[in-house]
């Protein structure tokens, strides 16, 4: 999979899908040379075409015009040498330099692909399933090393990279950015899709041209946050969801991220990704290492769809792990959204009386059974049993949801503090703070200090004592608010610029932790919402809490947009009540059934208060999702009209071998003459024969080139339809 030709100095990175070409150009600069389609051959027509162009210098220390690393497409470009765009690192010497400037050294090539310590990693199971191709560069004058690594998987349109840094000198260093990686595309028209959004509206899908100067996406948030998500892809002015390039690129990192894009003076395209330069600073002494991390470049010729179809077998095969990494994932009912944090033993009780007859298999109890929570005003970081509200404690619960054949979750916010709590009284400095300023609040609390690992350690253990005694099969962690008075106690003034990235190491530490002590826990993350749904969380937890907003119009949006770049199966999706909380709209259960059971699905309302007639509704939706359970969760997802463009919408479910499917249409505004508008299906064997559960045949040809026209059932808005295929025999 991997080649280098000694005698033009290329290194060729393919599979039967895609290529990745670059070279060791004049002055041992690594040059990028072609990121896409498989190509068997090269024969050097990407070789770097020399020009002598005014306000472009030349190499030091040499008079060839006609070479800048102005223009050069490089993988890894340094700072203060001629090259004026951005940088992938700026390193600072002890005399206040802050020039970097790497030159290729040497390269190997390992099976597999190595493990990044102490960060989340795409991985392999054989290390026949990978290649990696680690390239030394050097720069001699800061006496530093940097490991650029490249794994090409056998089968995927993936390429995973990553950088290490490595101080081989007696000087102390600073890193005052480094990126995961960079790509230069030579000049074509690009635009790049993002997901920007907010808390309640996460992930809507954002296009836009690439014009010349720097175009950013990023979170300061310390978190990946709801209001930018890790991941861009470049595409044409003609890419749709079917056909066109897409180039996907995504970090598998929980805080402060950056993506950039520079559409330089010739008019081509540097692209980089990875922790954010703002706030940061790293202090390498001596023998030290520095590891970014991840970045999952993927590449499509079929669209946003094949794109979004590659990170879903990627994500799902080879960053989620553990025990329900493939596993069903249980129908939940949440009591947040039914009582808030006004619960008793009683209206649990009732609660889990009313779900059991319907199927519903995980009683999930959130935030307020801790300390002394009765709002959220306090008792974050207290994690034990609240005195009052439960009578014969979390035991006794979990014993009432086991014994009606139901599993049990438990929710906790580890991150957090109130300054009325316990944790708070004992250790003030647990706290992020600046000395002598005052401490922002967001929810009324405070984040704990989780650089430090006795502040980690405190949370864990507390944790345990909880988890060890009582039979907990599900956590739902959640992180509330972000980061402010980013500044640790534990360390030093030249090492201040750590806090944020040590901190979301600490989050990486705490999860490894608890899902190795406790392998049979299915972990759910959450943050307010869907405000850390990244692919570094999902290493830990295979699902995340799309959003706080419930809503089904809403949620088809944020759907898309996380579908992107995620698979279904890390998407929880629950039906609550309407009008929506968060939004106000009233929708019909039907179509909040539907758009929920596109993803994990459950409930978060109060079930006593279900007309007998919505009873049955819920009975149904749980018996459909269950026998459908496996194709919506494992099956292959495709998005085939839009939510962000005109007044209906479908997408699909087909499974693997394409022997069945299912397709969801929506539709938003009733109009008086609607018009006719159709569906057409995608990604079924043509030759299948397929029936509906009305018994009606379809060709697979027929159902993907004829369609269907989308006659509203009923004349309302926000209408839903639901359709199962089952191959019949094959033509
Ligand atoms: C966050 C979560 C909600 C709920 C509350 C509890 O907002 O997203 O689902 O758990 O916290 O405080």
């Amino acid at each position: 999979m991997i080649t280098f030709d000694e005698s033009t100095q290329v290194f060729h990175l393919h599979n039967q899908q895609i290529s990745y070409l670059m070279s060791v150009e004049e002055g041992n600069l690594l040059a990028h040379l072609y990121f896409g389609k498989a190509v068997s051959h090269y024969a050097g027509e990407r070789a770097y075409p020399r020009r002598d162009r005014g306000f472009s210098g030349n190499l030091p220390d040499s008079s060839e015009r006609d070479y800048s690393k102005d223009t050069l497409l490089q993988e890894w470009s340094g700072n203060n040498t001629g090259d004026y765009r951005v940088p992938a690192v700026i390193i600072r010497d002890e005399n206040g330099a802050r020039q970097t400037d790497f030159r290729y050294q040497s390269y190997r090539i390992v099976a597999g692909k190595p493990d990044l310590e102490n960060l989340p990693h795409s991985y392999v199971v054989d290390d026949s399933e990978a290649q990696t191709l680690i390239i030394t560069l050097t720069d001699t004058a800061l006496n530093c090393d940097l490991a650029l690594s490249y794994t090409i998987f056998d089968n995927w349109a993936v390429i995973a990279r990553d950088a290490k840094l490595i101080n081989r000198g007696s000087h102390v260093l600073h890193i005052e950015k480094i990126a995961s990686m960079q790509i230069d595309f030579p000049k074509q028209d690009f635009q790049v899709i993002s997901l920007p959004g907010a808390h309640a509206r996460e992930r809507q899908v954002e296009r836009q041209e690439v014009g010349h100067g720097v175009t950013q996406f990023e979170s300061r948030r310390g978190t990946s946050s709801h209001h930018m998500n890790p991941f861009i892809a470049l595409v044409h002015p003609d890419t749709t969801e079917f056909a066109g390039e897409a180039f996907g690129v995504q970090l598998v990192y929980s805080g402060n991220h950056q993506e950039t894009l520079e559409r330089d003076y010739i008019d081509q395209t540097r692209v980089l990704a990875g922790i954010n330069e703002y706030d940061f600073d790293w202090k390498l002494s001596p023998k030290d290492v520095f590891q970014t991390p991840e970045a999952l470049l993927v590449y499509s010729d079929q669209g946003l769809n094949g794109m979004s179809n590659t990170y879903h077998h990627l994500l799902r095969e080879r960053v989620a792990r553990g025990k329900y990494q493939y596993a069903k994932r249980p129908i939940v009912i949440n009591n947040w959204e039914a009582t808030f944090f006004d619960f008793d033993s009683s209206k649990i009780q009732e609660i889990l009386n009313n779900a059991a007859p319907l199927g519903i298999e995980m009683f999930v109890l959130d935030d307020g059974w801790f300390g002394h929570r009765d709002d959220d005003n306090s008792s974050l970081g207290d994690w034990f049993e609240h005195a009052h509200k439960l009578q014969g404690g979390l035991k006794e619960v979990s014993r009432q949801v086991h014994d009606k054949n139901m599993r049990f979750g438990l929710w906790f916010e580890p991150e957090m503090i109130s300054t009325d709590s316990d944790l708070y009284r004992a250790h003030p400095d647990y706290a992020l703070q600046v000395p002598g300023r005052g401490k922002t609040l967001s929810r009324n609390q405070l984040v704990l200090d989780f650089s430090r690992k006795e502040v980690v350690d405190n949370i864990f253990h507390q944790m345990v004592k909880i988890l060890d005694n009582v039979k907990v099969d599900y956590i739902k962690w959640d992180m509330n608010r972000h980061l402010t008075e980013v500044y640790s106690a534990a360390l030093p003034a030249d090492q201040q610029g750590e806090v944020s990235h040590r901190y979301t190491l600490g989050v990486y530490d705490l999860a490894e932790r608890l899902i190795e002590r406790y392998p049979d826990i299915l972990f759910e993350g959450c943050s307010g919402g869907g405000g850390r749904f990244d692919a570094g969380m999902l290493y830990y937890f295979p699902q995340s809490w799309a959003s706080d907003n419930t809503d089904a119009v809403a949620r088809l949006k944020i759907q898309t947009g996380t579908s992107l770049a995620y698979p279904m199966s890390s998407m929880t999706a629950h039906v609550s009540v309407s009008p929506n909380q968060q939004t106000g709209r009233a929708t019909s259960f039907e179509m909040r059934g539907d758009v929920a059971m596109s993803g994990v699905f459950g409930y978060e309302l109060d079930l006593a208060k279900l007309t007998d007639a919505e009873k049955e509704i819920v009975k149904k939706q749980v018996a459909f999702y269950k026998e459908h359970r496996q194709l919506i969760q494992y099956g292959d997802f495709i998005r085939i009209k839009s939510a962000f463009k005109g007044n209906d919408f479908a997408w699909e479910f087909v499974s693997k071998d394409k022997s069945e499917a299912l397709l969801f249409r929506f539709k938003l505004m009733s109009l008086a003459q609607p018009e006719f508008t159709l569906t057409k299906m995608a990604g079924l064997d043509p030759k299948i024969v397929y029936e509906d559960e009305k018994g009606h045949s379809y060709g697979g040809d027929e159902l993907m080139s004829i369609g269907f026209y989308d006659v509203p059932l009923e004349a309302a808005d926000w209408t839903s339809k639901v359709d199962y295929f089952a191959a019949k025999e094959r033509a």
